[in-house]
């Protein structure tokens, strides 16, 4: 209720601004003032840039109409021009709601072909202007947390983990909950966390393996370590071969949240021919995003993200059925779709 106040808020505000600045739009005055400004998408500030091996560290100065409530383990979208394209990734949040002055904090793990993390590892500096996407996600505690939690993660997937244990130490929840923090690093040296770690020591107990001696975890290992595992609530972040194993051990029997950044293909829709309102057509198999199809058929489409996050790709659906492979949600013929996250259930019509 107060995520659409605030945005009823934003809309109004901005309709006064438009009737105020016709024919010249408001960014075209509001960018002038401030670059931060802007009544067409999000923006922030790269504040402050700290480098750790692979590893970046930011905080963001969020820019004006940005929601900046969200929940420990939430994540934002963040966009970047790059040779004059934004590039859209997410990103966990490492702070907690309430601290770093209002600013976004995260960590940029450099990856294979990652063109947005090669480039912020190499390039990024404090003032650098970027888009944001608005913190969302579902992987965050529950509020009052559980009273038996374990932790479970691997490399960078320990960033949403360490905004929930900010989160639980400006609420003062460790008193309530017995916590266990299970961290597969490559060696010590890569640990870049170590050192936030090391102030919930007293709090939570933490087990750190490294994965270049001691090889990578096993469940069974890990119930050696924490013989009631089963009973904990278990929020797991870390490569999706990991979340796999967690994920066939845990069952429908043990309680098991976990983050996973790649698109899940698998969905009830079975495809199906996709007709683009510029004549183009293709038939897409299942798991074909709409947006791929496009390419395929040689539609120009826009995108930014590629992830859900951006809504650079929405698009009219004129007739049919999808499945969003994100929300789980099936939409209709008349609504406006992700097409870089949606799948067809049937033949369907789309705006091009
Ligand atoms: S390209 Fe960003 S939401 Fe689809």
């Amino acid at each position: 209720m107060a995520v659409s106040r605030t945005r009823d808020r934003l809309a109004a505000m901005r309709g006064l601004l438009k009737r105020f600045t016709t024919p010249l739009l408001p960014d075209d005055y509001s960018a002038v003032l401030n670059p931060l400004w802007s009544t067409r998408e999000l923006r922030g500030r790269i504040e402050e840039v700290r480098r750790h091996g692979d590893v970046v560290l930011l905080d963001i100065t969020p820019g004006w109409g940005v929601p900046t409530d969200f929940q420990p383990g939430q994540y934002i979208g963040i966009g970047v021009e790059i040779a004059g394209r934004y590039i859209w990734r997410s990103y966990s949040l490492t702070n907690a709601p309430n601290s770093n002055q209002g600013r976004f904090s995260i960590a940029v793990k450099a990856v294979e072909k990652g063109k947005l993390s090669n480039h912020l590892i190499g390039s990024a500096s404090p003032g650098t202007a970027i888009r944001i996407a608005a913190p969302a996600g579902d992987f965050y505690l529950p509020h009052p947390v559980p009273e038996k939690i374990a932790f479970i993660t691997a490399g960078t997937g320990i960033t949403p983990v360490i905004s929930m244990l900010r989160g639980m130490q400006e609420r003062k929840e460790f008193a309530s909950s017995d916590v266990v923090l299970h961290h597969s690093v490559r060696s010590r040296d890569d640990h870049v966390f170590g050192e936030v770690l090391e102030q919930f020591a007293q709090d939570i107990r933490i087990i750190i393996r490294e994965t270049s001696t001691e090889g990578r975890a096993k469940a069974e290992d890990l119930e050696q370590l924490v013989p009631d595992l089963r009973q904990r609530e278990i929020f797991a972040c870390g490569p999706a071969e990991m979340l796999d194993h967690w994920h066939q051990w845990a069952g429908e029997d043990v309680a098991l949240h976990s983050e996973r950044f790649s698109l899940q293909r698998t969905s009830d829709a079975e495809g199906g021919r996709i007709e683009f309102s510029n004549g183009s057509q293709h038939t897409a198999a299942s798991g074909t995003t709409i947006l791929e199809a496009g390419e395929a058929a040689g539609v120009p489409m826009p995108f930014g993200c590629r992830m859900g996050i951006c809504h650079t790709c929405v698009r009219q659906l004129e007739e049919g059925e999808v499945i969003d492979l994100v929300s789980g949600e099936t939409h209709e013929s008349g609504e406006r779709v992700r097409t870089c996250v949606s799948v067809p259930k049937g033949d369907i019509r789309i705006q091009a």
